[in-house]
């Protein structure tokens, strides 16, 4: 497996200005990034966008970095993670609130799989906070969601949640 290539999974439900800082961030340390999109949220439930949506979202979202490519899975991740040939999950770290739920999925993954690692990057401070729900609940009433997600996504969320606007 490639010590040049990692994986960032998440469910981009969708893809957010802090997920792409990450993916930029983790592009410069490493050669090849796949970012693995789930097909469902952890806690079961629908997602807002269809896996096809959120792949082409993050595609467009990722068009001008080289070096990245977006895979949808249905797998454990660290199945995929061996399939597509990455040693290393990388994931964003916001505000403390997100701790325990990571290091508890850094503990299950390392528990299946003990040679791949999770590596986390802090988000910066603009986007600390910055969710993909938080970017839903301010679309869906009319609020401004410039800057908080590239702006193909934008178009999308407003058509998505308040349509007509
Ligand atoms: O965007 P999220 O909610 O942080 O993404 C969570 C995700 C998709 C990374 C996580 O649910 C996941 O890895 N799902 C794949 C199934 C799996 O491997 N589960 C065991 C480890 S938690």
């Amino acid at each position: 497996m490639s010590e040049t290539r990692a994986i960032i999974p998440g469910t981009f439900d969708p893809v957010t200005s802090g997920h792409v800082d990450i993916i930029e961030r983790t592009r410069s340390l490493y050669d090849e990034i796949v970012v693995a999109v789930a097909l469902s949220p952890e806690k079961g439930g629908g997602t807002t966008f269809t896996l096809d949506e959120r792949v082409r979202l993050l595609e467009r979202a990722t068009e001008k970095l080289s070096g990245v490519e977006i895979r949808p899975f249905d797998t454990l991740l660290v199945d995929f993670a061996r399939e597509v040939g990455a040693r290393v999950i990388v994931k964003g770290l916001r505000a403390v609130s997100d701790f325990e739920r990571e290091f508890q999925m850094a503990q299950l993954n390392h528990g299946l799989e003990d040679d791949i690692e999770t590596m986390f990057i802090m988000a910066i401070p603009d986007y600390a906070y910055l969710s993909s729900s938080a970017v839903k609940e301010i679309a869906r009433h009319g609020g401004p969601v410039e800057g908080l997600v590239p702006e193909a996504v934008r178009t999308a969320v407003v058509e998505r949640l308040h349509p007509g606007r």
